[in-house]
């Protein structure tokens, strides 16, 4: 590490699951987790099979303040749903994963309400002009039973206009269509069980293994690569603070000072009688075009 670079800090990755059940996608977004955590971050999740956050209804009434008033709201003293605590995680965290299963070709309804309670970062950039900070990086993770003919776009598009607005820049998006949970992956039968399968069948279940480990080897790169995009990016930028000098004006004067240079700059910038007024050279001022008016 260069000398003047400080140590950097294990980055926070945030790990969203945008299903309603804990299976396929809570099972991959373990292996990514645990494989970020190994490269080096700090890890937490939020799983809508877990979290309730309640859809938008468009009341606009984060339109003056930019906060939420869904959020506020409590029942029996307890808050109605789990969104000040994923906005509190959003906006302490260096980064974002969204693992997202296809729910015909976009997120499932529980993801999209989640993305439309970002409309008070919506509100506080575009209609109170907050300054926003330089955007975080953001990954999708897409899981899928098939090759959906109409694709997958709605679900990247959505997810990065809605990251965007909540401060994210979705950098990657990870195809894991076909990534199976492991509790539904065949285990291969015993050698003394293979005569009550058909050839056919034991290709198929040694060709699902296969393809999950692939999958799940994938997953653990994939987790490890993110963490450590995360921590170069880090990097780069308390490298970029260390070398950017805060120049005030106070440490000009000191320099100029130290230069000797004063006099000389002070005299140059005093005008020299000599030189000719606009009147002078025969140019229209502001007062003659007055006077003709
Ligand atoms: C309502 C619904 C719609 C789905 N639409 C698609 C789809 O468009 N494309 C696809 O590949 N899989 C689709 N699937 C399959 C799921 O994406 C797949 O089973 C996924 O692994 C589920 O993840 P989970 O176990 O984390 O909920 C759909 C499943 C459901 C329940």
């Amino acid at each position: 590490m260069p000398v003047n670079e400080k140590p950097v800090s294990k980055p926070d990755i945030l790990f969203i699951s945008g299903s309603p059940r804990n299976r396929t996608s809570v099972a991959l977004l373990d292996l990514l987790e645990r494989a970020a955590r190994s490269a080096g971050a700090n890890t937490q999740r939020f799983l809508l099979s877990k979290k309730n956050i309640l859809p938008c209804t468009g009341c606009d009434g984060c339109m003056k303040t930019g906060i939420c008033i869904l959020a506020n709201k409590t029942k029996n003293g307890r808050f109605i749903d789990d969104y000040l605590e994923l906005k509190a995680s959003l906006d302490r965290v260096d980064a974002v994963a969204i693992v997202s299963p296809l729910y015909f070709a976009g997120p499932p309804a529980q993801l999209k309400a989640l993305y439309d309670r970002f409309q008070p970062y919506w509100v506080k950039n575009y209609i109170l002009g907050e300054k926003s900070q330089p955007k975080r990086p953001a990954q999708l993770f897409m899981l899928g039973g098939y090759s959906d003919p109409h694709g997958h776009e709605p679900l990247v598009t959505i997810s990065k206009s809605a990251l965007a607005v909540a401060g994210f820049n979705l950098e990657k998006i990870n195809n894991f269509i076909g990534f199976k949970d492991p509790r539904e992956v065949p285990n291969m039968p015993a050698e003394d069980d293979f005569e009550q399968y058909t050839p056919g069948q034991l290709a198929g279940i040694r060709k699902i293994i296969t393809q999950q480990k692939a999958y799940e080897q994938r997953a653990r790169d994939a987790g490890g690569a993110f963490a450590r995009s995360v921590i170069n990016k880090l990097h780069a930028k308390n490298s970029e603070d260390d070398n950017h000098v805060d120049v005030d004006e106070e440490s000009v004067e000191l320099v100029i000072e130290e230069a000797g240079l004063t006099e000389e700059i002070t005299e140059d910038i005093v005008p020299d009688e000599t030189t000719p007024e606009a009147d002078d050279m025969g140019l229209e001022t502001i007062e003659d075009v007055d006077e003709k008016a």
